[in-house]
């Protein structure tokens, strides 16, 4: 499954969260802003309506005589100022502007009442109209053109979204950073967690400074290793003294076997019967030895040990095995290669490797050991021309008590434990073993170890 880290996605809520407030803020600063400004347009509106009413209701022919109209041209100089003023007698016939002139509210219809009203002018353009009653029972209207308000509430808009834009980078950033510090002891604790295996239960998580959920949770998680580590070491102890305690019974049968071995007629059935108790005896000191190794027990008796001398001596001790079935070992490379261990049980690797390629390579076939420097490691190959092992049972070799074919494997005595005590071993000593296979043609077993930059002491 794919995994989203959890720091981008409190991010991404995060900037949810920010451009949804602001868009409301926006919405309600756009309606609020418009809205009190036409408000304003209108009061406007209505004020210069009750003017130009004041006006026509005071004028009195003057020395100069101008007409009531020329007198209202040059008070409120509508053309210049942008108000458009209509004037209708109370049979709404158009006194003002005059007949001859254009009427700026053409289509639109007369006020029935005193107030103000949004309208939209012939130009298309919206517009707010104050009406007051005229004399005589007519109506004066005066109008502005609401558009250039409306430009002026986009422009405060875009000023409003380029500053919100900037406050979302400034705070969204300011997030990324603040929320990669809190997740940061998680990261450590998660690889601290992938560390830990059976091999070092006995460690714990960093609990993190901080008295916080976090530090909470890693001191839960530790108590949890520490269930776990309990839990292992009973198994581990019990496996241990079930296995001491089967080996006094079964050296106690082979004497007696060995010793019934002796009558003439009870030879063959005797030597059958101990062939299968050497088997069980070999298991109970591998389950042993699983167990031990399991349980890391101190490196007292390491040593620096050098694994070409090791699989030469080895080579040397199995030799007989190989050649009962006419099997050639060879050596393809063997340097001076010097590892930190413990000598038994990594001649125990060679041993359980060399045992399976002679056990499963048929009669007349080859095995070629090597030991190489890869890079910082050391590398020993055991390979032979045996029938292979299948791709699907690959990731299954090393498991306990697995044998690809389980009715052929207890016939040549295999219990399934030799690969898993070669993997324990390498664990142990830092290092791993892996396996490439071609079914028909042989495999390969390569053992890799830290390898130590000290000399030996001989
Ligand atoms: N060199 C090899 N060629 C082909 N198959 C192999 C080889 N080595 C191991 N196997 C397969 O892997 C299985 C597991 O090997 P492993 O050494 O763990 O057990 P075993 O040999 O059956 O028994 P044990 O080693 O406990 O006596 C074997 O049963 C066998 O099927
Ligand atoms: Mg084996």
């Amino acid at each position: 499954m794919k995994r989203t880290s959890l720091r981008f996605q409190l991010l991404k809520s995060y900037a949810t969260w920010m451009v949804g407030v602001f868009t409301m803020l926006g919405l309600v600063l756009h309606t609020g802003l418009s809205g009190f400004l036409i408000h304003q347009l209108g009061t406007v509106q209505q004020q210069r309506a009750e003017s130009v009413v004041e006006l026509i209701q005071n004028w009195r022919k003057t020395p100069a005589g101008r007409s009531l109209f020329e007198e209202m041209d040059l008070r409120f100089s509508p053309l210049e100022r942008g108000w458009l003023i209509r004037f209708v007698d109370a049979n709404g016939g158009l006194l003002y502007p005059s007949a001859s002139a254009a009427d700026p509210f053409r289509g639109v219809p007369v006020a029935n009442r005193a107030g103000t009203r949004q309208i939209e002018l012939p130009s298309g353009e919206r517009a707010m109209v104050g009406a007051a009653r005229g004399p005589g029972g007519g109506w004066v209207e005066v109008a502005e053109s609401s558009e250039p308000i409306l430009d002026k509430v986009s422009e405060v808009m875009i000023v409003y979204v380029a500053i919100s834009a900037l406050l979302a980078i400034a705070a969204l950033t300011g997030a990324w950073s603040l929320i990669g510090q809190t997740l940061k002891p998680v990261a450590e604790i998660a690889a601290a967690a992938d560390r830990i295996t059976s091999h070092n239960l006995n460690e714990r998580l960093p609990v993190p400074p901080r008295r916080d959920e976090i530090a909470h949770l890693t001191e839960s998680l530790n108590g949890m290793i520490h269930r776990l580590e309990e839990a292992l070491r009973v198994n581990e102890r019990f496996v241990a003294d079930a296995s001491h305690e089967l080996r006094t019974p079964l050296t106690v049968l082979r004497g007696e076997l060995e010793q019934a071995a002796l009558h003439p007629e009870l030879r063959r059935p005797m030597a059958r019967l101990l062939e299968e108790v050497d088997s069980l005896a070999q298991l109970v000191d591998n389950l042993l030895l699983l167990s031990r190794l399991d349980s890391n027990q101190p490196r007292k008796e390491w040593t620096q040990i050098d694994l070409s001398q090791l699989t030469v001596q080895t080579i040397e001790q199995m030799a007989l095995l190989a050649e009962d079935k006419h099997i050639l070992i060879t050596c393809d490379a063997l340097v001076p290669a010097v590892v930190n261990g413990d000598g038994a049980r990594l001649k125990q690797v060679i041993v359980n490797l060399l045992d399976n390629a002679i056990k499963y390579t048929p009669d007349r076939g080859l095995i070629t050991l090597s030991v190489r420097h890869k890079k910082a490691e050391i590398a020993l190959e055991v390979k032979d021309t045996g029938p292979g092992i299948p791709a699907e049972a690959l990731p299954h070799l090393f498991e306990r008590f697995f044998r690809v074919d389980p009715a052929r494997s207890r016939e040549l005595g295999g219990a399934g434990i030799g690969l898993s005590i070669v993997q324990a071993i390498c664990h142990v000593h830092g290092g791993r073993v892996e396996v490439e296979s071609v079914l028909g043609r042989g495999s390969v077993f390569r053992v890799l170890l830290p390898g130590t930059a000290r000399p030996l002491p001989f």
